[in-house]
């Protein structure tokens, strides 16, 4: 009886034994699937970071934006990387005077006005001061520094024998709202955005600005003239850039305007013509990150 017990326990040891060694591999087979897994999906976020970086190596690349990048591009497939992030960043997937919010560096050359970018009513800039009648129109303002400037270029533009004169520059933001109300009432909202701000949205309001003309003629005319070429080639040096060129429209939203010139400092204005960017584009590219 006592061997048959023996026997008896010894099979039932080894049963249990071979049971757990079953039960260990099975296990360690789970394990190594899973490992296996873990890995697969390592890769996959891998390609999509890849994918992602596409935009992200851009230093204006804000990681907020990605699927409207993604999505920007989907629609928009011949443009460059930079053009989609800086578009998206410019808010221009979405319509006009949507999504606005108030401008920031009030006060600098570096305030940016658009349709997504917009100024109080009650926004004065500092240190207006009245052009001489001898540069402009009566009753036009001028910041100090830009006025400063642009003094020095009409002095230099008369001794290069062109005639430039100021019709227009600071304008409040109560004679913004009238203007474009009127154009609106002869032209229709549509038509008057092309080349209107609406008011809080009119770079006029910094005090920046200038409208320049050939001896007063016509805005119209001053892209045929000398002295249209003659801003082209000199206004950066007195810290003044072309703010709607031709064929920018798309990053604008205005039609070209041959004499609106935005004072932005001398330095900085050369460095937007040498880049051939739109102040918004510049502005995206080179000057949010440093000042916000
Ligand atoms: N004409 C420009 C866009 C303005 O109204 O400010
Ligand atoms: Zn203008």
């Amino acid at each position: 009886m006592k061997k048959i017990i023996i026997i008896l326990s010894s099979i039932i040891v080894i049963i249990f034994i071979i049971l757990m060694i079953f039960l260990f591999n099975t296990n360690s087979k789970d394990k190594d699937k899973d490992i296996k897994e873990v890995k697969e999906n390592e890769t996959k976020e891998e390609i999509t970071k890849e994918e992602d970086n596409e935009f992200s190596k851009l230093s204006y690349y804000k990681e907020e934006n990605l699927d409207r990048y993604k999505a920007y591009q989907i629609n928009n497939s011949d443009l460059s990387i930079e053009d989609i992030v800086t578009k998206v960043n410019l808010n221009l997937d979405k319509e006009p005077y949507t999504d606005t919010i108030p401008s920031t560096n009030l006060n600098t050359n570096y305030l940016l006005v658009n349709k997504f970018n917009y100024l109080d009513s009650s926004y004065i800039p500092n240190n207006l001061e009245l052009l001489d009648n001898s540069y402009s129109k009566s009753g036009i303002y001028l910041v100090k520094e830009a006025k400063d400037n642009l003094e020095r270029l009409i002095d230099q533009a008369k001794n290069d024998g062109m005639n430039i004169r100021v019709a227009s520059a600071y304008r409040s933001y109560t004679y913004q709202e009238n203007l474009y109300k009127n154009y609106v009432k002869n032209d229709g909202v549509e038509n008057a955005d092309t080349y209107s701000a609406r008011p809080g949205y009119s770079e006029h309001q910094t005090g920046l600005v200038v409208d320049v003309t050939r001896a007063f003629d016509d805005f119209n005319n001053f892209e045929n003239t000398d002295e249209y070429n003659w801003m082209l080639e000199n206004a950066a040096n007195y810290g003044f850039i072309l703010r709607y060129p031709k064929d920018k429209e798309d990053i604008t939203t205005y039609s070209f305007e041959a004499w609106h010139y935005r004072y932005v400092g001398v330095e900085l204005a050369q460095k937007i013509k040498a880049s051939n960017l739109t102040f918004d584009e510049y502005y995206v590219r080179y000057l949010e990150s440093d000042n916000n």
